[in-house]
């Protein structure tokens, strides 16, 4: 095995357009923080390098969502995330953002160096392009129908139902996401990375020298080079991002996979700007890349291929990708509100950090999709963190206090049964650090609660309560032992639950110790003063359980008022307009006089209406919605310029405003009070 003198970890930079969840935290940030944890613990070398990805067609469409600026989206959210994980103890070193002007500079040198070394192709080619908007496509800017699974709503590069990747002209049905009207296709040049010619490179790379990757990353990778790789255009028409460094580039960036990865380069360099080189470009720097199974193609074959286009740089050694975690059975999604936020868990739970870390680890999606539940979290407290890790500590704690005024007792003579016990505490250590070395998170934490369940177990077969009133020497030695490997999982837990591990070192009175103290039992001399036990784990009760799924149940309903802006209720914005084309559409409060259905169609409404100016008839797709006879009567609005166009052979002189609710669904526009008709609305 290789001896490294250093480590980089990189967890995927999470875009800044919406707060942190779980299936962020399970995918990527836990177990990344675990593994960061446990490294800095043995004394190694490591550097923890996160930030938030501010580019791309995510943040420019939130942008359109929330009437802001891409700026203000994006200082919005870096805040709210960098926040959210400093208080749930997520330790990297430095958490940038790709907006940084240290970040502008790295990727466009970057760029610039394989621009100059002939590394990339350009490439004229015909792309969707939106004339309502006046702007190309790009990503999610176009959908359509996902030629795997049928999803109406699929991304220019991506299908979140099914999670494949695509490219803008597989979707089916294209349409904008800005304007919802039909693209049209227009040329356009840009860069491309020909990563046809890094196919042998990445094929040595991967399927011969790491074999050893998790199962579902090497699958993903062998299928992805088994279709056989093409160029991949490194550059958008967009004005978010980073500009395209060369000549004649005017309204082009590079796209945001090309800058994000160079993210982690560039906020190595802002956290060590003389040091950050023997990181990113000695051979005994070994780098990971935590991320989850959608970044998989980027890191594994696409940022490499640059990396190695470059030339100056090392390969990461590991990609520990996870698969997707679910909430309540149905998919987390940003877009539907359906997700446990970080930062609104931190204030439901206070100083229930670990109890989440616990949680997401033990059920973590690391070989197949998993599903959270709030009766899990529920029960994995109840019965695990209270039962058997929290009950052992404060029995040991309390015992200690009862029988030997809160000191640690002499340890006379170990028997058979204390030293089977002991003996077992370097095994388990071995297995935790075996597991975590090679990312089996779930199987690492196990392995730390059978540390627990061990001195639970030693406990309540000694029973040292029985033989206090006639063999205290014994009671000590009993007490002595179970209080070692209460300091031993003070240290064992400190990459998982690092919050009861300082906290469990409180009631010591201990300064826990490094990894290379796990396996002693002297860790506390005789005599030594402990403090008082507090509760490490609190029981969860039904009714905070409950709360959690009426909130996820008023989600569903569409009630909720938490996330308002973060749901999927209203249609992005449309471009702009000025004044002036507002003032052309003349808006007036009607009266329907009569309403009938058109004759052979299922949607159609013929209505007579009283403008103030004259009596006319419009034809409006209402008739899925209202029955004639609920709408006769009713003041509504009605744009009454719009030029006349012939329905059915019916001349319709207007059209009728609608709102379209979520479902499909759509609704009259009334006036609240009863006006005159004819009024101009403006
Ligand atoms: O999928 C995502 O959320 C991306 N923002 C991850 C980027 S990782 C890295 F390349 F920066
Ligand atoms: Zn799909």
């Amino acid at each position: 095995m290789k001896n490294y003198k250093r480590h980089l970890v990189t967890a995927a930079l999470p875009y800044a357009n919406g707060p942190i969840h779980i299936g962020h935290l399970a995918g990527v940030y836990v177990p990344a923080d675990i593994y960061v944890r446990y490294l800095r613990s043995k004394g190694e070398d490591v550097k923890f390098v996160c930030g938030s990805d501010e580019h791309g067609v995510p943040i420019t469409i939130k942008a359109r969502q929330l009437g802001i600026s891409p700026q203000d989206v994006v200082n919005k959210y870096h805040a709210i995330i960098k926040n959210a994980f400093e208080r749930f103890g997520i330790t990297f070193d430095i958490y940038s953002r790709t907006s940084s002007a240290i970040h502008h500079k790295t990727a466009s040198g970057f760029f610039k160096k394989l621009y100059d070394d002939d590394k990339f192709i350009e490439r004229t080619s015909e792309q969707y392009y939106d004339e309502e908007s006046k702007q190309f496509l790009a990503d999610r800017y176009i959908v359509g129908t996902c030629p795997h699974c049928g999803n109406e709503n699929a991304y220019g590069d991506q299908c979140e139902k099914c999670g494949s990747t695509l490219s803008t002209n597989e979707l089916i049905n294209p349409r904008s996401a800005l304007s919802g009207s039909k693209p049209v296709m227009r040329e356009t040049s840009h860069w491309y990375l020909p990563l046809d010619t890094y196919q042998a490179f990445l094929e040595k790379w991967i399927l011969e020298d790491h074999k050893e990757w998790k199962v579902n990353v090497y699958g993903q990778c062998k299928s992805w080079l088994d279709q056989g790789l093409q160029p991949r255009a490194v550059s958008r028409d967009l004005d978010w991002g980073v500009p395209v460094p060369v000549k004649d580039a005017e309204g082009k960036v590079l796209y945001v996979w090309f800058d994000a990865p160079i993210g982690y380069i560039s906020n190595t360099i802002e956290l060590i700007p003389d040091k950050w080189e023997s990181y990113w470009k000695n051979e005994d720097t070994k780098m990971a890349h935590f991320i989850g199974k959608d970044n998989i193609v980027f890191h594994c074959i696409v940022f490499p291929a640059m990396l190695k286009a470059h030339g100056d740089y090392i390969l990461p050694e590991n990609v520990p990708a996870n698969e997707f975690l679910n909430l309540e059975g149905d998919k987390i999604s940003t877009s539907r509100n359906w997700a446990v936020w970080l930062h609104e868990y931190l204030d439901e739970f206070p100083n229930q950090e670990d109890v989440l870390r616990y949680v997401l680890c033990a059920n973590a999606p690391e070989t197949k999709d998993n599903d959270f539940t709030w009766k899990d979290f529920q029960t994995r407290n109840n019965s695990e963190l209270v039962a058997v890790f929290g009950n052992f500590v404060n029995r040991a704690i309390v015992l200690a206090h009862k029988y030997f005024e809160g000191k640690v007792p002499v340890l006379a003579k170990l028997d058979n049964y204390d030293e089977e016990t002991i003996a077992e505490i370097p095994l388990i250590k071995q297995r935790i650090a075996d597991n975590i070395e090679t990312y089996h998170f779930r199987e690492a934490l196990k392995e730390a609660m059978n540390m627990a369940r061990l001195g639970n177990k030693y406990l309540a077969d000694t029973e040292p309560w029985k033989l206090a009133k006639t063999d205290m020497k014994r009671v000590g030695a009993i007490l002595n032992v179970s209080l070692q490997i209460c300091a031993n999982l003070c240290i064992a837990f400190e990459p998982f639950l690092p919050f009861s591990s300082v906290k469990l070192a409180g009631m010591l009175n201990f300064e826990p110790g490094k990894w290379r103290d796990l396996g002693r039992v002297d860790l506390l001399p005789a005599g030594h003063q402990l403090n008082h036990a507090e509760l490490l784990f609190a029981k969860i009760e039904d009714d905070v359980i409950e709360k959690q799924l009426q909130k996820l149940q008023a989600t569903k309903e569409g009630n909720t008022a938490t996330n308002q802006e973060t749901k999927p209720k209203c249609e992005p914005q449309k471009a702009p307009i000025t004044f002036d084309e507002f003032g052309k559409m003349d808006i007036r409060t009607v009266t329907v006089l009569e309403a009938e259905r058109v004759p052979k169609t299922d949607k159609l409404l013929k209505l007579t209406i009283d403008t103030g100016l004259d009596t006319r008839t419009i034809v409006s797709g209402i008739a899925e919605y209202y029955k004639p006879e609920d709408i006769i009567g009713r003041q509504v609005c009605v744009l009454i310029n719009l030029e006349p166009r012939k329905i059915k052979a019916i001349e319709s002189q207007g059209m009728i405003l609608m709102a379209k609710q979520p479902d499909g669904k759509m609704c009259m526009v009334q006036p609240s009070d009863k006006i005159i008709n004819g009024a101009q609305i403006n």
